[in-house]
């Protein structure tokens, strides 16, 4: 008998209709985990459900925008009802906003509101609402997106908008990633991050298609930057989510992978 990692699991992965999420979605679909797919674009999470369809239990799917508090609790009250429970969380959504804005002089108030209300008060409350369930079972997952610009990056970059509010955003997500794995681990929930470099999670990703929409010499410095010379896939980021949800990672926590290829 082939044993899945995530037999009997249920996970909720935000931001899960595209890109690395829809691919962290897939690995736990096909490792036995019952999937609840969280998004705004619902066409997305559409796709991504009939994507999945026969490759593990059936997924259920629940539009919902993470950058509005009030739509964060229902969509875990419906999770719930539909799942039964939540074992593992991943709290993917997020991005650099809109609006193209490197210098501190061009980013206003509601850019800045934005960004962190979607990267990084949407995974405060995402874990507040589904941590009851996992304490009294006295186990759980939490696993957050933070990224390689979580130290910053110097020069022009033309795959983020919001430059300042998106590192800040992942900065904290790394200090509440290793408080709340700190407060969690007496009662067997692990907490860990993700921070990504580079990453075309298919050939049709956002990300993707905006550095092929760079000039030669732009896509070649972005290369230059990374040691491994390439992007990593969404399929690479999947596997490093799939251990850190797994039961055989339960000595970890509070600890921020890189999946950077070298950065
Ligand atoms: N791709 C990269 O190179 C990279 C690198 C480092 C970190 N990250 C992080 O990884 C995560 C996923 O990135 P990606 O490249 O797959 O992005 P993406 O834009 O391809 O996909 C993001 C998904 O989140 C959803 N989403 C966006 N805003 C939302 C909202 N307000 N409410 C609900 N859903 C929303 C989108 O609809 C989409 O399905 C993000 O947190 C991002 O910051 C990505």
């Amino acid at each position: 008998m082939i044993v899945k990692a995530l037999e009997d699991k249920s996970a909720l992965v935000t931001g899960a209709a595209n890109g690395i999420g829809a691919a962290i979605a897939a690995a736990f679909c096909r490792a036995g985990a019952r999937v609840v797919l969280v998004d705004r674009d619902e066409d997305g999470l559409r796709r991504v459900q009939a994507s999945l369809a026969g490759d593990g239990p059936e997924c259920i799917a629940l539009a919902c925008d993470v950058s509005k508090p009030g739509e964060i609790e229902a969509c875990v009250k419906k999770a719930l009802a539909a799942a039964g429970e939540i074992d593992i969380l991943v709290n993917n959504a997020g991005g650099s906003g809109p609006t193209p804005a490197l210098d501190i002089e061009e980013i206003e108030e509601s850019t800045w509101d934005y960004v962190l209300d979607l990267n990084l008060k949407s995974t405060f409350l995402f874990s507040r609402f589904v941590v009851p369930g996992m304490r009294r079972k006295r186990y759980g997952r939490i696993i957050n997106m933070s990224s390689t610009l979580k130290d910053g990056l110097a020069g022009p970059l033309n795959t983020i908008n919001a430059r300042l509010p998106y590192a800040t955003s992942k900065g904290a997500i790394v200090s509440f990633t290793r408080q709340l794995a700190k407060d969690l681990a007496p009662c067997g929930i692990t907490v860990n991050a993700l921070a990504p470099g580079l990453i075309h999670a298919d050939a049709d990703a956002r990300i993707a298609r905006r550095y092929m929409s760079l000039d030669d010499a732009g896509r070649k410095s972005m290369m230059a930057a990374i040691p491994a010379g390439r992007p990593g896939s969404g399929e690479e980021v999947a596997g490093a989510a799939l251990f850190l949800a797994s039961p055989a990672s339960g000595y970890i926590t509070g600890d921020t992978l890189m999946i950077s290829g070298g950065i």
